[in-house]
């Protein structure tokens, strides 16, 4: 055997117990290709051929699929990988500086492999570890609160090939930071209590509540969550294996929010119970977590909670003791590519395939996740149906405003005292907010990321709601020192990273946009490129197939409004200015040539 076929034999041993343990399904592609890079390092041409073949699915696809995420990678990474988050939040507490210390440490250049294939140093959209930054991971690994001499420390460790296993614990320690707690932070329920109290009121009576709660969805759209409901229970299965199913979307990828990590690291249990309730209601015997792959350091936490429920009889058949019950969840880790968060590409990831958006309709609850009707809903979300089963609809709405009940976990950081989680009923004030998280002088809040709004000082009276402010949750806060050029160009660079490339608008819009950007900033930009912003923000917002590319220009058209200056004193000229300097690039060869008269310079003297 040559050493080529050894090592294909050795790749098929290891890739064998990983098929085999995810029955060769193809729709659990995403799940074999994670496994398999954490056995093999990476995923070499051979493995993808095995894994073709085991999933019986053409090699090309397989390729394609592994090639869309960022966290699955088709050459050798270091066998230490560290990915900096890239946040704005991050940067601003110095990432770029502490990335830079690291490489020169290590000897190495940002986003290649160390020679002798030991580290490799990279950068990754935001981790969620907005509240306690800078923060990286390492091997999937997050560790928050990097400073110097972490950085000094984790350097030793590598070269040292210490095991991650023995880094100090509190390297890894992602505190919750839960600052102000409201009607859902204060539950203490004990796991099950929720599914009890919907069980006994019965899924019409439960869907009446929910109807009479008026919730709406707290993962961005705010589409009221009863009418889903409702559609999804109403709405025919289909095929050989009708089935009905909820999918937890806890993709969590926008920027600046880190509510869900809280909930699914100290409230586990009442996401699971709302998942469950949502199942016994519209009738699905399935639920599936699609938790983002920056949070798979919870993974252990969550199986070992499912494990607890299944012995317990509030997971699997005989629910809560009804033999004509059953309901089970099982974790699908996604692996780092923002726009799986949008619910018909999350449904596609799950499905193994690459995260693409669908064309709507058909909307998930009448044909989602396998063609079968399917409610998709954010983790609060889910965890604000299970506060409705206890304690009802009336009470629901009698919190928060009449258009948008309920209180709002608020992801803060940023320029703040106090970062961390707040819940406020809705309709609290902006000022309320920055007030209570310690936000001294703010010129600006990004709410809901970088697909929201960013908020200057004489807007600060306005009111956190879907009918004023609306959000997801993040809400970033930026002092009187930030430049919000520098803002609105991370997250421009965001977009232009993230876009998942089907639709053009999108796939060239932003990245035009980001290179609009680095032209300003680089001293280049003019006027021209301003209205070249405007032009594609008009285009990406009307012709965008999805929520990412008609929102990807939001922080940059709110920018250009109201913090003018911040863009204009870069401006070279009022006329399009080239970006690349010919003059400059023959500075070289003026050199080697010994000439400097005003003929060996561009647009001197030279007719
Ligand atoms: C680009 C993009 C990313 C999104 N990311 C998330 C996410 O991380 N979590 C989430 O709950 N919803 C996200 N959404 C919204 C979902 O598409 C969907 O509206 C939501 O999961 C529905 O749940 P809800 O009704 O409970 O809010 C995203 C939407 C877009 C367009
Ligand atoms: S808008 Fe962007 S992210 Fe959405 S489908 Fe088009 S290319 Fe993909």
């Amino acid at each position: 055997m040559t050493e080529e076929c050894l090592e294909a034999g050795r790749i098929d041993e290891l890739l064998q117990p990983i098929v085999d343990n995810y029955r060769r399904d193809s729709r659990l592609l995403l799940q074999i290709l994670r496994e398999a890079q954490k056995a093999l390092g990476y995923l070499p041409a051979a493995a993808l051929t095995a894994i073709a073949r085991a999933v019986n699915l053409p090699r090309a696809r397989v390729e394609g699929i592994a090639g869309f995420y960022s966290f699955l990678h088709l050459t050798p990474a270091g066998r230490y990988r560290v990915l900096f988050s890239d946040n704005i939040t991050d940067r601003m507490l110095g990432s770029v500086e502490l990335m830079d210390r690291l490489c020169n440490k290590l000897w190495i250049e940002r986003g290649k492999v160390s020679e002798d294939g030991l580290v490799s140093v990279e950068t990754t959209s935001c981790t969620g570890m907005c509240d306690q930054g800078p923060a990286l991971l390492i091997n999937g690994l997050a560790l928050p609160r990097i400073s110097v001499e972490r950085i000094d420390r984790i350097s030793e460790w590598i070269q040292a090939q210490v095991p991650l296993a023995d880094w100090p614990e509190e390297y890894f320690l992602v505190a919750d930071n839960i600052r102000r707690r409201d009607a859902l932070l204060s539950v203490q329920w004990p796991a099950g209590e929720a599914i009890r109290a919907a069980i006994a009121r019965g899924a019409k009576a439960m869907l009446a509540e929910m109807k009479l709660s008026n919730l709406r969805g707290r993962g961005g759209a705010g589409f009221t969550t009863y009418i889903k409901w409702e559609s999804a229970r109403r709405a025919a299965r289909r095929g050989e294996q009708p089935m009905r199913f909820v999918v937890c979307n806890a993709d969590e990828g926008e920027p600046g929010t880190f509510k869900d990590r809280v909930l699914l690291n100290s409230y586990a249990d009442l996401v699971f119970d709302g998942m469950t309730i949502a199942g016994v209601t519209v009738g699905a015997g399935k639920g599936l977590l699609y938790l983002r792959g920056e949070y798979e350091y919870l993974l252990p936490a969550l199986q070992a909670n499912l494990t607890r429920r299944r012995q317990g009889g509030l997971l699997g058949g005989s629910l809560c003791g009804r033999p004509d019950l059953a309901f089970d969840i099982d974790i699908h880790l996604g692996a780092g590519a923002y726009v799986c968060g949008e619910e018909t590409a999350l449904l596609e990831s799950l499905e193994g395939k690459r995260g693409v958006p669908r064309i709507r309709p058909p909307f998930p609850v009448s044909a989602g996740y396998l063609g079968q009707p399917t409610v998709v809903n954010n983790v609060e979300t889910l965890c604000k149906a299970a506060l409705i089963a206890v304690n009802g609809g009336a009470w629901f709405a009698g919190l928060g405003t009449k258009q948008s009940t309920g209180t709002k976990l608020l992801s803060i950081s940023g320029d703040v005292e106090r970062p961390g989680i707040y819940d406020y009923p809705f309709g609290v004030s902006i000022a309320q907010v920055l007030g209570d998280c310690g936000a001294g002088r703010a010129q600006a809040v990004q709410v809901s990321g970088p697909s929201g709004s960013c908020l200057a000082t004489h807007e600060f009276s306005r009111r956190i709601a879907f009918e004023d402010v609306p959000t997801a949750g993040a809400f970033m806060v930026f002092g009187a020192q930030r430049d919000m050029f520098e803002v609105a160009r991370n997250f421009a660079h965001f977009f232009a990273h993230e876009s998942c490339g089907f639709c053009t608008p999108c796939r060239v819009g932003t990245a035009l946009v980001a290179n609009c950007m680095d032209k300003i900033a680089n001293g280049h930009g003019s006027q021209y490129e301003i209205n070249e912003i405007f032009q594609i923000h008009r285009l990406l917002h009307a012709a965008s197939h999805c929520g990412l590319g008609q929102s990807a220009c939001n922080a940059l058209f709110d920018t250009l409004h109201k913090f003018r200056p911040a863009y204009e004193r870069r401006l070279r000229s009022l006329d399009f200015e080239p970006a690349f300097d010919l003059d400059q690039a023959l500075a070289a060869a003026r050199q080697m040539t010994g000439r400097d008269d005003p003929a060996a310079h561009f647009g001197l003297g030279s007719d």
